[in-house]
């Protein structure tokens, strides 16, 4: 049960029952996690008057396990400065800031964003708050905005964190095309070390934001190796059918400067979905837990507006560890659902398997409409496309599917017949992930987390993921087909039942 809902049921339409949402109002970025005594933080993009993006303040919840999750006051107001617009959170251990009198607290690092008086035009300029009570309250510093470059139209959404072999804060921060990189000892004051992008590096099918930059060990550690990931999420375009999407680089970092392993032309999508943005990872994990934390927005910027919610809109992924391992191609990031999520395992559980032929389909699962499944294929030469179609809705015309064209080794989903797609003529659509397996094996293995309103493919222990939105007509169960047309493949699947983050039970 999540605490702080009142006697509110949330149960209206497509409300998600395994995923964060605002009780009411519009949500978009997730900002500031970050772990403390105990608690998980999620803040994020948050407009309580409307269910439209307005004037942004930072919304504010806790869990002890991010998957149960406790609505908490607002954080941070609009003030002076500007509106609040993403940003950062971390603990101050050694209390750099002389904010928390020798001891340790919250400081959350985030854009105020408003108008320049003086020129009439919009401006992004970063600031500091501090909270010693657990991040129940916040104080806004005095000395804000700690940060502005005005000649920076958009300079926005400051990722900070400590550089141990540096000792020093170093901030991330996104400006239109490229990342800067910036140093300070306390917070408040920063100086410029490097910039990252702008000579052509990945996709600039958009404006960056939300920039994330992490360490992790590649293939746990075996080989000593460890690479330094830069997530960078880039903004809808109205010519291009993707919308708002998030890309990342493996390479180096120095404490000043970020260098790509990949050659400048190389794109790696974070999810080949449509609705996994501004995603960026956790804060002060501690060591002896030594996971990498993600969580995403799930939405897409391109329609995020019109989603058929009415008294809330938006939602959260499911939060997943990052992994990076050598895919042969190159080093890559895998994603896992957080194993926490298993809490919330009902005693249902389906194990089925089917073998069919060229153009069969088969029923392999019917059962409660909240699920955590793991489907393994394997099929023979003559095979072109293998897949399960997904109904969520007592409606015939209405299915989702999750396929692989075999040649090609291309993962799609297909939410063309999806369910309510009218709100957006880009929304009902067909897109894919390449398979970065070896050709030939003729396997494939799924894992699916299912909602009210999304699906998230996990595919060859996270890989390739896809999270999309889905609106089927409501109903509370899943009936699930296996299909196979060219060949013979054989599907063994395990689904089990998921509760409700709101159930009583
Ligand atoms: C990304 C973003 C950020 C900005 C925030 C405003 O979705 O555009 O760059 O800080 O949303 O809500």
């Amino acid at each position: 049960m999540v605490e702080g809902q009142g006697n509110r049921n949330f149960q209206e339409p497509y409300r998600p029952q395994l995923h964060f949402s605002p009780a009411a109002g519009w949500m978009n970025d997730p900002n500031g996690m970050v772990y403390y005594e105990g608690e998980y933080h999620l803040f994020y993009q948050y407009y309580p008057d409307g269910t439209r993006w307005g004037p942004m303040h930072w919304g504010h919840a806790v869990s002890p396990d991010m998957v149960q999750w406790k609505h908490l006051p607002i954080a941070l107001a609009p003030d002076e400065h500007g509106t609040i617009f993403s940003g950062s959170a971390v603990v101050d251990w050694r209390d750099t800031t002389g904010f928390f009198r020798g001891g340790s607290g919250l400081v959350a690092i985030f854009t105020q964003h408003d108008t320049d008086p003086g020129t009439g035009k919009q401006r992004q300029r970063q600031s500091l708050a501090y909270s010693s009570d657990k991040g129940r309250t916040w104080t806004m510093y005095a000395g804000n905005p700690v940060l502005s470059e005005p000649e920076l139209a958009d300079f926005r959404d400051p990722k900070v964190f400590w550089y141990e072999p540096k000792r020093q804060w170093v901030m991330v921060i996104s400006a239109a095309d490229h990342i800067r990189f910036y140093r300070s000892d306390d917070l408040k004051s920063w100086e410029l070390t490097g910039q990252f992008g702008n000579d052509g590096q990945g996709s600039h099918d958009g404006v960056w934001e939300c920039p994330d930059l992490f360490e992790l060990p590649v293939d746990g550690g075996a080989a000593g190796l460890k690479k330094w990931v830069l997530i960078v999420s880039i903004g809808e375009r109205p010519d291009l059918p993707e919308g708002s999407r998030t890309q990342y680089f493996v390479g180096s970092f120095d404490g000043d400067m970020f260098h790509n392993d990949n050659p400048a032309e190389t794109v790696l999508w974070l999810d080949a979905g449509r609705d996994n943005y501004a995603g960026v990872t956790w804060s002060d994990i501690p060591e002896e837990d030594g996971r990498r934390l993600f969580i995403g927005w799930m939405s897409n910027w391109k329609y995020a507006n019109l989603t058929p919610t009415d008294k809330w809109r938006g939602a959260m992924t499911i939060p997943r560890e990052l992994r990076l391992y050598d895919s042969g191609q190159g080093v890559r990031l895998r994603q896992f659902p957080v194993r926490e999520l298993e809490e919330l395992r009902k005693s249902a559980v389906h194990v089925t398997s089917a073998a069919l032929r060229d153009g069969e389909r088969k029923l392999l699962i019917e059962c409660g409409g909240l699920l955590d499944m793991e489907a393994q294929f394997e099929w023979d030469e003559g095979t072109s496309e293998i897949g399960l179609i997904l109904r969520m809705s007592e409606s015939e015309s209405e299915e989702t599917v999750i396929g692989l064209d075999t040649a090609t080794l291309r993962l799609f989903a297909d939410r063309t017949r999806s369910g309510d797609s009218g709100f957006h003529p880009l929304f009902a659509c067909r897109h894919d992930a390449v398979l970065e397996e070896p050709a030939g094996e003729r396997k494939l293995k799924l894992r699916m987390i299912m909602d009210r309103c999304s699906v998230e493919v996990f595919a060859n222990d996270g890989s390739a993921v896809i999270t999309d939105l889905v609106f089927p007509l409501a109903r509370d169960k899943i009936r699930m087909e296996a299909y196979v047309n060219g060949g013979r493949a054989t599907v063994q699947a395990e689904a089990i039942e998921l509760q409700s983050i709101y159930s009583t039970e």
